[in-house]
């Protein structure tokens, strides 16, 4: 029987120079990143950018939601990727970073298909109810992630994606021994999918474990 193969640093390593070119705006907000030392962690992971821009442009993906934006790098690999006349709309509460990752979207030439609203993500999907899109991505504070998973399956057209982040929580929503509330709070979020009809998903290990859900 096939099983997955573990991923040591040095396959990670070999994975990302056998990958997509990162563009150069890309290699200088996670350069960014870096010096900004323990909130570096909130950037998705390299090859989960690779994989967003992959597929937004294989799909021909033309109108996505991003809830949490950070620095830019998910929203930037997602925009390089969508034809010119496709949009993302980039929600977080977060001034500065918005504003950062503001610079880097006119740096790469890609400010005029984004959007940015800056208040806490609840308050910006009421306000955007009734709108479409056909992809959504969702990595801001996991304790809303269920309301957010909600409004996003009302968002999301049929054969459209919903895209979560950090569903495999640093592997500890396995380890039975972890009742901390933001492991129980994923475990509770990842079940919650798992038993959804609406969708049809996957998990896959990229990252901190991406949840890919087709709404039907
Ligand atoms: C993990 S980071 C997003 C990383 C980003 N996708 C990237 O690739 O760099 C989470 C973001 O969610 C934002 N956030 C946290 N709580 C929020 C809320 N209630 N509403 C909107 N944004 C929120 C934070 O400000 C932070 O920028």
């Amino acid at each position: 029987m096939g099983s997955d193969l573990k991923i040591s640093d040095k396959i990670q390593e070999y994975i990302l120079n056998n990958g997509l070119s990162l563009h150069p705006v890309q290699k200088e907000i996670i350069e960014y990143n870096k010096s900004l030392g323990e909130l570096k962690r909130m950037q998705i992971a390299i090859s989960q950018s690779q994989f967003l821009h992959l597929l937004v442009k294989t799909l021909k993906i033309k109108k996505i939601l991003e809830i949490g934006t950070f620095t830019g790098l998910s929203t930037l690999s997602m925009s390089l990727a969508l034809a010119e006349d496709g949009t993302i709309l980039a929600l977080d509460k977060n001034e500065e970073t918005t504003k950062t990752a503001i610079r880097f979207f006119k740096k790469a030439k890609q400010d005029h298909k984004i959007n940015t609203m800056i208040k806490p993500a609840l308050e910006s999907l009421q306000e955007i109810r009734g709108k479409k899109f056909d992809l959504i991505f969702i990595d801001a504070d996991k304790m809303n992630y269920k309301k957010y998973y909600e409004e996003a399956i009302n968002l999301i057209t049929t054969d459209g994606l919903i895209i979560i982040d950090n569903v495999l929580w640093h592997g500890e929503v396995v380890d039975e021994n972890n009742n901390n509330k933001f492991t129980i709070n994923i475990r509770e979020f990842n079940d919650h999918v798992s038993r959804d009809k609406r969708v049809e998903k996957i998990i896959i290990p990229l990252g901190d474990g991406m949840t890919i859900c087709r709404k039907l």
